[in-house]
C-alpha cells in the first residue's frame, strides 16, 4: 500500500511521527512536505496529496494542518476526492464504511499524536461496504459533475 501525506508549517512533527508510524506498517509514503517552518499555504499539500490519489499514484492520503479543515476543504476540489477531518477513531472508521473516503484529515491543533495513530489505523483497516450507501457515494458523485442533484428536481 502507498499512502501520500502533506501538511502545512503547524502540522510537521505530527506528519513526521505518522510517516514513521506508517513506514513501521509497512506502508510506502510519498510525502509532499512542507518540512519548512516557513508559513505555508495549506491548500498547496492539500492538492498534491489530492491530485495523487485521484491519479491513482497513491492508494489514499492523508493530510495535517492546524484544524484539519483548510487543507480537507482544498483537497475536496479536486475530482472524485472523498476528504474528511475527524478527531476521533470512530468517524475515521465510518467515513470509509459509509462514505469511502479516500483522503483523511486531521488538526495538529486539535488532536494528540496518539489520537491521530487511532484514527490512521481505523481508517487503514476499514473497508468500504457498498449497498445503500453506494447510490449516497454516486448522488455526491453527480453533483460534483454537473452542480445539479436529479433527485431534488423531482
Ligand atoms: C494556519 O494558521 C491554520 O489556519 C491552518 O493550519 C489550518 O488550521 C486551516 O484550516
Amino acid at each position: 500500500m502507498k499512502l501520500a501525506i502533506g501538511n502545512d508549517h503547524v502540522a510537521i512533527e505530527m506528519k513526521k511521527e505518522i510517516c514513521v508510524y506508517l513506514e513501521s506498517k509497512g506502508i510506502e509514503v510519498i510525502d509532499v512536505g512542507t518540512d519548512s517552518p516557513e508559513r505555508f499555504d495549506y491548500p498547496i499539500s492539500g492538492y498534491k496529496v489530492a491530485r495523487l490519489v485521484a491519479d491513482g499514484k497513491a492508494d489514499g492520503g492523508v493530510l495535517i494542518c492546524g484544524t484539519g479543515v483548510g487543507i480537507s476543504l482544498a483537497a475536496n476540489k479536486v475530482r472524485g476526492i472523498r476528504a474528511c477531518v475527524c478527531s476521533d477513531p470512530y468517524t475515521a472508521r465510518l467515513s470509509k464504511q459509509h462514505n469511502n473516503t479516500n483522503i483523511i484529515a486531521f488538526g495538529a491543533r486539535v488532536i494528540g499524536i496518539e489520537t491521530a495513530k487511532m484514527i490512521v489505523d481505523e481508517w487503514l483497516n476499514a473497508e468500504f461496504e457498498g449497498g445503500r450507501h453506494q447510490k449516497r457515494i454516486d448522488m455526491i458523485h453527480e453533483i460534483e459533475e454537473t452542480q445539479h442533484l436529479e433527485a431534488c428536481e423531482q
